[in-house]
């Protein structure tokens, strides 16, 4: 017997998904059968094309130009989702950035619970739905010489604890993962070229492998699914062991 995850008939919201891991995340949930929103902020013809692509493997998504690190249009990006499509059953808290102090912890950390207190009502009203958080690797590692950004996605890391915790009674998960050495342009900003950028991370890598977004979108998906209905407050690391098992 073949396991299948079907999504059909639930709505999810990806924040920052016009492109890198978002991106594939909002196409992975689609293709699963869920209608996504996402959310971003560049312009309406920045996503066409985005939009196009996941529409010719599953329903079209929404796109919603709100900036969660404003509690108004956190509000506004989980209501106009709930008013299209009747509910919000999947919240991905993705959107992120390399910022100074005040916007790291607006938009890791303040962002990530102003979207999740809005969609709590409407998913308990529902019966219950699923969060995940992106946070990253150098919450617990300590490194990436960034340290708002480090220490922003530590408070993302315990703020996805205290969320699980909370919610939990109402029926949602709320649950995390942490990614490290995805390919995507907030990575690439530090190296000239693809090849300096894999000189430098392939011999630190158990596997010999650097992630792409695809392989933290499937484990979002998992954390969706119904095969993860036993996991609550986890915040699963995706990076190839370079973590625990690296040099
Ligand atoms: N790429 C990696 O190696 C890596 C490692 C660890 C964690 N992460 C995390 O994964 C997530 C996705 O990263 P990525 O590599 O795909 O980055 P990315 O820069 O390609 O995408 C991030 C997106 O978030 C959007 N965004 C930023 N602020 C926003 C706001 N206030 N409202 C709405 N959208 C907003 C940006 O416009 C952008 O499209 C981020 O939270 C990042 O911190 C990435």
């Amino acid at each position: 017997m073949a396991y299948v995850i079907d999504l059909s008939g639930k709505t999810a919201i990806v924040t920052g998904a016009a492109k890198g891991i978002g991106a594939a995340t909002a196409r992975i949930l689609a293709e699963a059968g869920a209608q996504v929103v996402i959310d971003d902020l560049v312009p309406q013809e920045a996503i066409e094309t985005l939009l196009s692509e996941i529409e010719a493997v599953g329903l079209r998504p929404d796109y919603l130009r709100e900036d969660i690190s404003d509690p108004q249009q956190a509000q506004r990006l989980i209501q106009q989702t709930a008013e299209r499509f009747g509910s919000v059953d999947i919240l991905i808290n993705n959107a992120g950035v390399v910022a100074d102090w005040d916007k790291s912890f607006d938009v890791h950390v303040k962002g990530a619970y102003y979207c999740a207190e809005a969609a709590k009502e409407i998913m308990a009203a529902n019966g219950g739905g699923r969060m995940v958080n992106v946070t990253s690797t150098c919450s617990q590692s300590g490194g990436t010489g960034i340290p708002q950004y480090v220490a922003t996605k530590g408070g993302l890391f315990s703020l996805t604890r205290y969320l699980a915790r909370t919610y939990a009674p109402l029926g949602i998960l709320v649950n995390g993962v942490m990614p490290a050495v995805i390919m995507s342009d907030m990575i690439m900003t530090r190296y000239e070229s693809e090849a300096e950028m894999l000189e430098h991370y392939i011999p630190m890598m158990p596997i010999r492998r650097i992630g792409y977004p695809i392989d933290v979108a499937r484990i979002i998906l998992f954390l969706c699914s119904e095969l993860s209905g036993f996991i609550c407050g986890e915040i699963i690391t995706a990076d190839g062991g370079r973590m625990h098992v690296g040099i």
